[in-house]
């Protein structure tokens, strides 16, 4: 994969300067089966990462309009077990571009499809960098905050990027 920065392709001409998050939006829906559980039989951490990693990209790809890969997910807590036939809902959007890399919200509800609760099981902040069929970078539009939860999600990004950065492993 030919990746060097200064190959990135611009997005076409006469594209918006910017996309709204609200064009991001996403939503990942799974069941959880007697497949997906661990030897306790509650949901595997592993294969709710997956999922997590799915919803993401999707939010990420809808907003550069191209292919997306995994540049690093910050941290995620499972905030309580999920069972067996219930529903794992999982909700994504971009929360901001920076150059080549975008920040992407994930938050995770699972539904006991008896009952109705819906309870929220997990949160993750993703980073992506958008990837062209050729393997050249793409530089993804600006992403245009509109509401205040998707500005302080913007401004909070900026925050998490100095720290994941300034943490970033030696490579
Ligand atoms: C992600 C990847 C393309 C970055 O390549 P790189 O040579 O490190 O490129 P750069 O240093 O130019 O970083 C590119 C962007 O990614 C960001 N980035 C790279 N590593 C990062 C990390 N660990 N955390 C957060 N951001 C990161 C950089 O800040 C930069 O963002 P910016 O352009 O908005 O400033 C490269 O590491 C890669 O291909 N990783 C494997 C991706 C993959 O296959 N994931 C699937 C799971 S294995």
């Amino acid at each position: 994969m030919n990746a060097s920065p200064d190959s990135a392709t611009p997005s076409p001409e006469g594209e918006p300067a910017g996309r709204p998050v609200r064009d991001s939006y996403s939503e990942y829906v799974e069941i959880t089966l007697p497949n997906d559980a661990n030897p306790l039989g509650t949901l595997f951490g592993g294969k709710l990462m997956q999922w997590v990693d799915l919803a993401a990209s999707i939010a990420a790809s809808r907003h550069a309009r191209s292919a997306v890969v995994t540049a690093s997910i910050d941290s995620l807590t499972f905030l309580r077990p999920v069972h067996i036939g219930q529903l794992v809902t999982l909700r994504s959007a971009v929360n901001r571009v920076f150059r080549t890399s975008m920040e992407v919200g994930v938050k995770v509800f699972v539904e006991d499809l008896r009952t109705g609760m819906v309870q929220h099981v997990s949160s993750a902040y993703l980073t992506f960098v958008a990837i062209s069929g050729e393997g050249r970078r793409v530089i993804p539009p600006p992403v245009l905050p509109e509401t205040a939860d998707e500005l302080r999600r913007f401004e909070q990004a900026g925050q998490r990027r100095a720290y994941r950065l300034a943490n970033r492993a030696a490579r």
